[in-house]
């Protein structure tokens, strides 16, 4: 399996290296390969939420390769970020998977001192998004100042980076009432979760569940078992609760029960029998928290579930040809709206595809981490 993942990860250097060189030439933030050219986000511009995921991956194979196009290529981008984070008004709690990924991976490997600032700088947006009542408020638009989803669990790394960083508890004592919050009303008996919960953000009273991204009110959107997947196991690396390791492992089992066999992803794991509609997105992301949980626990089991969701991506929906700009097909960005794409290569999910490679290699440079939690020398209680 070693080998294979060697492989599969030189496959995606010898790719993105082309790939990088387009992006540059076209000048945009990649949000989806189409035919042999990148298209730009589909909504808000270089404020888009995935916007991170393109410098995060240029930063992974610069991680293994240090080839200067992947480092050139992730600041091309960054500084597009950083004049978002001055514009502020597009911003959401998104901001963890903007900055952390693109600014915190650059600190992390090259020790560029103004990329913590930038990474600081989004911590204090997402802290500054906390409703006293007890949830991170997700989205701006008026209306939903009561709207949390399950998503945020992601971007709570940024929160524990914070604190790790300038020794200030507040940040990661912020993110603990978040996976407190998450705990109690997203996460669901079976080991599913809903996707969104609407507080009343006055008394913080929860007043309705609705569907958000998934195939209706109640169901099982993959990308957001997946979401609380790998967020309750960061959780857990960053800070060692128990809470999020128990949360982390009652998600597994549901979402391994539900692994195709073909080892592709469903979209929502209630959906019509019949219905062809798959995210590997989702795959790609549980699939990086398999591989972290077999190491916090010792299970084989989760990582049997990362290598049959891998191998499966690989053999039924892997593009490796020069034809295309991106590797992973068949990601669909939600079950009912196609504006974002549906069943196209969409960056975020070659960035966590190529995660998990680094990770079967032991050479996954975790970006999710602060240096410091990363040597296990800071607990933020
Ligand atoms: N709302 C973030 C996502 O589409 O996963």
């Amino acid at each position: 399996m070693r080998q294979w993942a060697d492989e599969t990860f030189q496959k995606a250097v010898a790719k993105f290296r082309r790939s990088a060189g387009i992006a540059a030439e076209q000048d945009i933030v990649p949000y989806r390969g189409e035919g042999c050219a990148w298209q730009g986000p589909p909504f808000d511009g270089d404020g888009w939420w995935t916007n991170g995921f393109w410098p995060a991956l240029m930063w992974q194979l610069y991680a293994a390769t240090g080839e200067e196009i992947f480092c050139t290529e992730a600041r091309r981008v960054q500084k597009r970020l950083e004049a978002e984070l001055d514009a502020f008004t597009r911003l959401n709690h998104d901001v963890g998977f903007m900055y952390l990924l693109s600014e915190g991976a650059d600190a992390l490997l090259t020790g560029e001192s103004m990329a913590r600032v930038h990474v600081l700088h989004a911590a204090t947006i997402l802290a500054g998004r906390f409703n006293p009542s007890g949830f991170i408020r997700a989205w701006g638009q008026p209306g939903r100042e009561g709207w949390a989803i399950i998503d945020c669990l992601m971007n709570l790394p940024l929160l524990y980076w914070a604190t790790a960083e300038t020794g200030d508890p507040r940040f990661s004592a912020l993110a603990r009432i978040q996976t407190e919050t998450t705990i109690r009303h997203f996460l669901r008996e079976d080991g599913s979760c809903n996707h969104i919960v609407i507080f009343d953000p006055v008394t913080g009273a929860v007043l309705d569940a609705p569907a958000g991204q998934g195939y209706a009110r109640g169901s099982s959107w993959s990308r957001g078992q997946a979401w609380a997947l790998y967020g309750f196991t960061l959780g857990h690396m960053a800070t060692g609760w128990p809470e999020c390791l128990d949360a982390a492992e009652r998600v597994a089992g549901y979402f391994a029960a539900h692994i195709r066999p073909d080892g592709l992803t469903d979209c929502d794991f209630m959906q019509p029998p019949g219905e062809e509609r798959i995210d590997n997105i989702a795959g790609a992301i549980a699939a990086c928290a398999f591989l972290e949980l077999v190491k916090l626990t010792g299970k084989s089991q989760y990582r049997d579930c990362a290598l049959k969701l891998l191998t499966g991506m690989d053999r039924l929906s892997a593009d490796w040809s020069d034809a295309s700009r991106g590797v992973l097909t068949k990601c669909t960005a939600a079950y009912h709206d196609d504006g974002a794409g549906r069943h196209v290569n969409i960056t975020y999910g070659d960035y966590f595809f190529v995660e998990a490679l680094a990770k079967l290699r032991s050479a996954d440079p975790m970006f999710w981490l602060h240096e410091k939690a990363q040597k296990g020398g800071e607990s933020h209680d």
